[in-house]
């Protein structure tokens, strides 16, 4: 017997959906699919006022609508992205409006768009005060940019220099480490306990060798870099665990074909459409079906003091005398500008709905 079973409608913790054509093309999947998401601010400018936000907010909306042909209300929760200019007051208001759930820290140059971030976190302490006395979560992207830092480091030797003293000077904060690579970073997550971590789909079904192995595959190639197996096991064991601090946020990031097949190559995952399957495939193998709907449709939730969704999905596995789906493997937005899809496979195996 395949397995079929009925869940929460989930939510995504952690999404890029860009803007222009490029919102346009990919806001549909990430509402047909999920109830509520985090939308990440590293646009070019970024997200750093509230009005910003409000009117980032309002084009996504009207994109998601006019994709998905849906009637599931989706809610975008917003997010500022913390620069020198950001202003408390602001923030303040923003939160307590309801117009922004919550603010993101990016080390400068660690990724996409994130020139505009900064060097040092602590150095934002009167802003993390504030966030911590108004309840308002930091997110944080945890890697360090030290070019003498090898690549597959670089989240550890943040959280020891960076993350730690923030969570031990400023126990009341919120934080949410961002996308887990490392053992190291399930460990930071399960010794604090104002903090969190969300998990992609990529960095749960894939490790280094699937990346570099069997010829050097762009479109696995994200920030934080997807790291060892015995780091993917610790991600999977952390996100089947059923702990309340760990939940999904795919970081699906599109990247335009012609920019991930390239002599330097963009770093981001476009994983929405198939997210759901991938993350059912890896419980399925992890023999977790049962903890799924915790994972992807709870703990965030309930982190950020929503209550789950009262809708639900259905999930079933097919059987192998199923005839194959071949879902699209591309995207193609209105300019014709073409968008690989992670997870063709896993789509072939699940069917959701
Ligand atoms: C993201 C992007 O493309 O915006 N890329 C990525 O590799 N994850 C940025 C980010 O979250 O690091
Ligand atoms: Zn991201």
């Amino acid at each position: 017997m395949q397995p079929d079973l009925r869940i929460t409608l989930p939510d995504d913790w952690h999404v890029h959906l860009r803007d222009d054509e490029m919102l346009e093309a990919v806001a549909g999947h990430t509402a047909r699919r999920f109830g509520r998401a985090m939308i990440m601010p590293n646009l070019d400018p970024p997200i750093t006022t509230v009005a910003q936000a409000n009117d980032y907010r309002a084009r996504v909306l009207d994109a998601a609508a006019a994709a998905s042909g849906d009637t599931r209300p989706f809610d975008p929760k917003m997010v500022l992205y913390l620069t020198a200019d950001l202003s408390i007051d602001d923030l303040i208001r923003g939160h307590q409006a309801g117009s922004v759930l919550a603010v993101k820290y990016y080390p400068a140059g660690a990724t996409t768009n994130s020139a505009s971030g900064g060097t040092s976190i602590i150095s934002f302490k009167p802003v993390l005060e504030a966030m911590a006395e108004h309840g308002i979560p930091l997110l944080v992207h945890a890697e360090a940019t030290s070019a003498e830092l090898d690549i597959f480091d670089r989240e550890a030797a943040f959280l020891e220099t960076e993350m730690q003293p923030v969570c031990e000077e400023l126990p009341e904060l919120s934080v949410t480490v961002e996308h887990l690579s490392t053992a190291a970073g399930v460990a930071l997550v399960r010794s604090y306990a104002n903090t969190s971590g969300s998990i992609t789909p990529h960095h749960l079904s894939c490790d280094r060798s699937d990346l570099l192995a069997n010829g050097m595959r762009p479109h696995l190639y994200c920030k934080p870099v997807i790291n060892s197996r015995t780091d993917r096991d610790a991600l999977r064991a952390a996100a089947v665990s059923g702990d309340k601090r760990f939940f999904l946020g795919t970081d699906s990031a599109p990247h335009p074909l012609a920019t991930k097949e390239a002599e330097v190559v963009r770093a981001g995952i476009f994983n929405a459409p198939y997210a759901l399957e991938v993350v059912a495939e890896v419980f399925y193998q992890e023999g977790a079906l049962g903890d799924l709907e915790r994972f992807v449709s709870i703990n965030g939730a309930v982190r950020y003091g929503f209550e789950p969704s009262d809708k639900l999905i259905r999930l079933r596995r097919r059987s192998e005398e199923e005839v194959a789906k071949d879902p699209p493997a591309d995207l193609v937005t209105s300019e014709g500008v073409r968008v690989r899809m992670f997870g063709v496979a896993e789509a072939n195996l699940w069917t959701i709905a």
